[in-house]
């Protein structure tokens, strides 16, 4: 079995998976949204605090699985820098106690085994990540033969919900609450399609928070109508530059993996796509498009077959990557 732990951000997540059968023993998380929504956003040296108590007490009710345990896992890259370390400091402990060699796995590739938690892996695939730290179009064809096909160029996705929530002067997260603010919204507000003129496959989420800053500002609207409006806007320029990398490279599996993958107006427009485009369309399971431990340990089956292990002396922290 491999153990994997998660603390890039501001969930506290540890998974037990059985190597061969991919089978999840052991799940749990302990999140710290409540705590970080009265700041409006993750602050980072309370989240690195949070860890320090909720990961050993997690840990604790894994302690069965310890002497069938083949190697740790851990969140090493990006995140926060004072997160990432707390897993890590864990993971480091682990593998001194326990004799144990330490893999070390990139959150966004644990995104995307979010797909494949107790399943095989279907590849090739063109992914979709829409996160709270990133937004970006992926072939992925392995667990070492991923490529960046787009990106975004300033704000991701998800951080423009949480930045226009915190506007609104809604709770933190953002994205759950816009959603459910804009179900009884119309979208009514006249808000810019990004980068409409850009030839490239890239996203930008800064101009459109400006616009809604203005909206907000104009007092002019219902809250639950720029709530509407700016998400359908979100959501239309994920589909536009989706459906440019769809015409170029015609794939036929395509998923949409994080944290905003859980918008179910965003998969409803997938949904259309998909049947516009004759592509096979994958979400993770709903309770792992947030943040956790079992898409980490999923992925460390796969480093694990292939022999890729690291001394605990040499586990790096990359808080930022691109
Ligand atoms: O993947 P995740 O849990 O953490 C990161 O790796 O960043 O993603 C969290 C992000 C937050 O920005 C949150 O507001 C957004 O995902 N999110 C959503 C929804 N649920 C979570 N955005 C839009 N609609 C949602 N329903
Ligand atoms: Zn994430």
């Amino acid at each position: 079995m491999i153990l994997a732990i998660e603390s890039s951000c501001d969930d506290s997540s540890i998974a037990v998976v059985e190597i061969e059968s991919k089978k999840l023993m052991f799940h749990k998380k302990i999140s710290q949204e409540l705590a970080h929504s009265v700041y409006g956003g993750v602050v980072p040296e309370l989240a690195s605090r949070l860890h320090a108590e909720a990961l050993p007490k997690i840990l604790e009710e894994a302690k069965v699985y310890f002497k069938n345990l083949k190697a740790v896992a851990v969140t090493n890259a990006p995140g926060l820098s004072v997160t990432l370390q707390e897993g890590v400091m864990m993971a480091k402990g682990l593998s001194i106690a326990l004799n144990l060699p330490v893999i070390p796995v990139n959150h966004l590739i644990g995104h995307i085994y979010s797909l494949f938690v107790e399943k095989e892996e279907i590849k090739p695939m063109m992914v979709l990540l829409v996160s709270g730290g990133h937004t970006k179009i992926l072939q992925f064809n392995g667990i070492n033969n991923i490529c960046e096909i787009g990106s975004t160029l300033d704000d991701s996705f998800g951080e423009s919900f949480d930045k226009c929530a915190k506007m609104l002067g809604l709770n933190y997260p953002g994205g759950p609450e816009i959603e459910k603010l804009a179900v009884s919204g119309e979208r009514c507000v006249n808000l810019p399609l990004p980068l409409r003129n850009s030839s490239k496959i890239e996203f930008s989420y800064s101009g459109l928070k400006n616009a809604v800053r203005l909206a907000i500002e104009s007092n002019q609207y219902k809250k639950k109508d720029i709530a509407a409006s700016f998400q359908a806007k979100a959501i239309e320029h994920l589909v536009f530059m989706s459906k440019r990398a769809i015409k170029k490279y015609k794939p036929k599996n395509f998923a949409i993996v994080g944290g905003a993958s859980a918008n179910k107006v965003l998969r409803n427009e997938f949904e259309k796509l998909s049947k516009k485009f004759n592509f096979n369309l994958f979400y993770p399971d709903m309770k792992y498009t947030s943040d956790n431990a079992a898409m980490i340990a999923r992925a460390a089956i796969e480093f694990y077959k292939n022999g890729e292990f690291v001394d605990f002396r040499d586990i790096k922290i990359i808080p930022r990557i691109n």
